[in-house]
């Protein structure tokens, strides 16, 4: 995972292994580039996606990446498993390998899942205080009533975090099935809340994250990469480094 800043006179003196006071002669030099301006400034950070350069060597150029997935059921949010498919398993190979999962689903839930290489993007998306909103569709065992968007309105206590679940939004679409709307994440926090009207869970897709909607010609199980107006419409806080 990507998410570290450092200061530029740092960088280059692990990076080169010269000291201090080489690193400044050099910057001095105007031989430093980042993101192809020169720099002298030996405080300037430098991101994990700069582009660093020492005349016409590369020492640093990452990309910064972002895929959504759409998520089929039995499959697990993770890059290992030993004994079920992973999400990163439907990914191409070389496209996998250093990607992490902002904001898993569970195992039997379906629809949005977001990849990256960032941690900084992947981080302020799952901070709790962010409010980054993510939207789901629910399908119940038993009908709903009015009671349920009260209750997931006011909060729920949850005894094993010692925490009450934020507001969250509950709009019945049908008898048996409704649109939730979440700003945190917690362990089955959809299931455990339909489970204090013991409502059993059936189907759960989510096809929200932020104002980014799961594309509707992406088949299941397949993925492609954000464009840079989705990277901002999942996370609008995002400030690229
Ligand atoms: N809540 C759940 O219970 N499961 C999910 O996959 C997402 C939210």
């Amino acid at each position: 995972m990507r998410s570290r800043y450092a200061r530029l006179d740092r960088f280059l003196s692990q990076r080169l292994g010269q000291s201090r006071r080489e690193i400044q002669r050099l910057l001095a030099s105007g031989r430093v580039r980042i993101d192809d301006a020169v720099t002298r400034d030996g405080q300037q950070q430098v991101g994990p996606f700069s582009r660093v350069q020492l005349d016409a060597e590369l020492l640093q150029a990452d990309q910064a990446r972002y895929l959504m997935l759409n998520k089929p059921a039995g499959v697990v949010s993770a890059t290992r498993d030993t004994r079920h498919r992973t999400a990163l398993d439907l990914l191409d190979e070389a496209t996998g390998d250093d990607l992490h999962i902002a904001g898993r689903l569970d195992f039997h839930s379906t629809g949005l899942l977001l990849l990256t290489n960032d941690g900084n993007w992947s981080r302020q998306l799952s901070t709790p205080g962010n409010r980054v909103s993510k939207r789901y569709r629910v399908t119940l065992e038993k009908p709903l009533s009015e009671d349920y968007v009260r209750a997931f309105a006011e909060g729920m206590w949850f005894e094993h975090e010692g925490i009450t679940t934020r507001p969250a939004g509950l709009v019945i679409l049908s008898d048996h099935v409704a649109e939730v709307t979440l700003t945190e994440g917690r362990y089955h926090q959809i299931k455990r809340m339909f489970g204090r009207f013991r409502n059993r869970v059936l189907t759960l897709h989510r096809f929200a994250v932020g104002d980014l909607l799961l594309d509707p010609g992406l088949e299941t199980g397949t993925s492609r990469a954000l464009t840079k107006a989705e990277v901002l419409a999942a996370n609008p806080l995002y400030r690229p480094g």
